[in-house]
């Protein structure tokens, strides 16, 4: 069956802060991706300015989130952003940062839970509708799932669900984006990773929690016509990064004099990919809404890394020459759950979008530790 294409004006609500010189009552119209896709203006009663609904981004004071605002931001769009503060690493470190996103006037912020589904009808009510958004609120963590499994269900099962019905439901909805993982790919041997492999054996459950996303969203998208796209991250670093992943808990020891706990005895490759490029990723993806096509539902899934399998301790040694430390390394066995390779192949998502990631380790890794000195005050 072939979608019809279709044209949606909706009203924008002045937004608190907002430029005053853009009128509350112009229309933005969208168009469907079959009509274009295109956001814009209406041209019969256009006020000249470049005005467009809200991205939401959910998870905006987490790592990626707070950098992704801030790329929208700076390319002039709105952004309202919604997070619950989590407990799983350091809440201030995600309070600096949103501070940073609060001094914007094109930001909102409103803090929820996003697996409460009255939070977020009240959400879309008071400061959308959104017909985009940017979904990458989660439980992250390999390691964590064996300790708190409960917690990937209830945010990465249930939240992913309630933030497709709120779509669902949006009228003129035009794209959500969401953070799916290299983790599905399990034990798989086979390298690079391709988006046309096969991911039926998770080994964590934070792995299962994000294949969940990636088939609920299949379904939604082939049901509700909801454009859709899965990016699945490799090993994100980067200034503001977060305190459970490598570099952060690297830079953290060899400043402390602490011993350095390094998994598979240093047999570990990661595919790390540095902040900006992953935005960059975001971003070109939101921009390239998938279409129906015949039977097939409008929903694609992409890699989003470096597709440079970097070896850990190189990583390590780059980190010691930024701090003009040693590291004390401690070489220990494999963590359950934890996989010894990732590699991205990353053809699709440039035929698709354009990506293309500049950022090699050797200028990343620097850029983190500059940062992580600043914030935390090492001399
Ligand atoms: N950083 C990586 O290397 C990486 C790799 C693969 C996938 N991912 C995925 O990318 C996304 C972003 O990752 P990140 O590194 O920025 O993680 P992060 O933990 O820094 O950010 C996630 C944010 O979501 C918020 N959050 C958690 N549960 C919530 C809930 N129920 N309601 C509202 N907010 C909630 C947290 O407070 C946090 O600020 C996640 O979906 C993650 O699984 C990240």
């Amino acid at each position: 069956m072939k979608a019809h294409a279709w044209k949606v004006c909706i009203r924008q609500k002045r937004i608190a802060g907002s430029n005053p010189a853009l009128s509350a009552s112009s229309p933005i119209c969208i168009t469907s991706p079959e009509a274009g896709g295109e956001l814009m203006n209406d041209s019969n009663q256009n006020s000249g300015l470049a005005i467009l609904p809200p991205v939401l981004v959910t998870g905006v004071a987490g790592f990626i989130g707070f950098h992704t605002a801030l790329r929208l931001i700076s390319q002039g769009r709105r952004v309202v952003g919604v997070d619950n503060f989590s407990p799983y690493y350091d809440v201030q470190l995600k309070r600096d940062r949103l501070s940073y996103l609060k001094a914007e006037p094109a930001f909102r912020f409103v803090e929820l839970n996003i697996a409460d589904k009255l939070a977020m009808e009240k959400l879309w009510r008071e400061e959308g509708p959104f017909v985009e958004v940017i979904h990458l609120a989660a439980q992250a963590g390999v390691r964590y799932s064996l300790i708190n499994p409960y917690e990937y269900i209830t945010t990465n099962c249930m939240g992913h669900l309630t933030v497709m019905e709120m779509c669902r439901h949006t009228p003129g909805f035009r794209h959500m984006v969401y953070a799916s993982s290299s983790s599905v790919y399990g034990g798989n041997e086979k390298l690079p990773f391709s988006v046309k492999d096969d991911v039926s054996h998770p080994i964590s459950l934070y792995a299962a929690t994000k294949r969940s996303d990636e088939l609920m969203s299949q379904s939604y998208s082939h049901l509700y016509n909801i454009p859709q796209t899965g990016l699945r991250f490799f090993t994100v670093y980067g200034p503001w990064g977060r305190p459970d992943m490598s570099l952060f808990i690297f830079t953290k020891a060899i400043v402390a004099g602490e011993k350095l706990p390094v998994f598979n005895h240093g047999q570990m490759k990661r595919d790390f990919t540095y902040v900006d490029d992953i935005v960059s990723g975001v971003v070109a993806a939101l921009e390239h809404p998938p279409v129906r096509e015949g039977r097939q539902a409008p929903h694609r899934l992409l890699n989003i890394g470096n597709t440079r399998s970097e070896n850990l301790m190189d990583f390590i040694r780059l980190i010691e020459v930024e701090l003009g430390r040693k590291a004390n390394i401690e070489f220990m066995g494999m963590q359950p759950g934890d996989v010894p390779e990732t590699f991205a192949d990353i053809t699709e998502t440039t035929a698709v979008t354009g990506f293309r990631p500049t950022t090699t380790i050797a200028q990343g890794v620097p850029r983190f530790v500059a940062w992580y000195k600043d914030y935390y005050r090492v001399s």
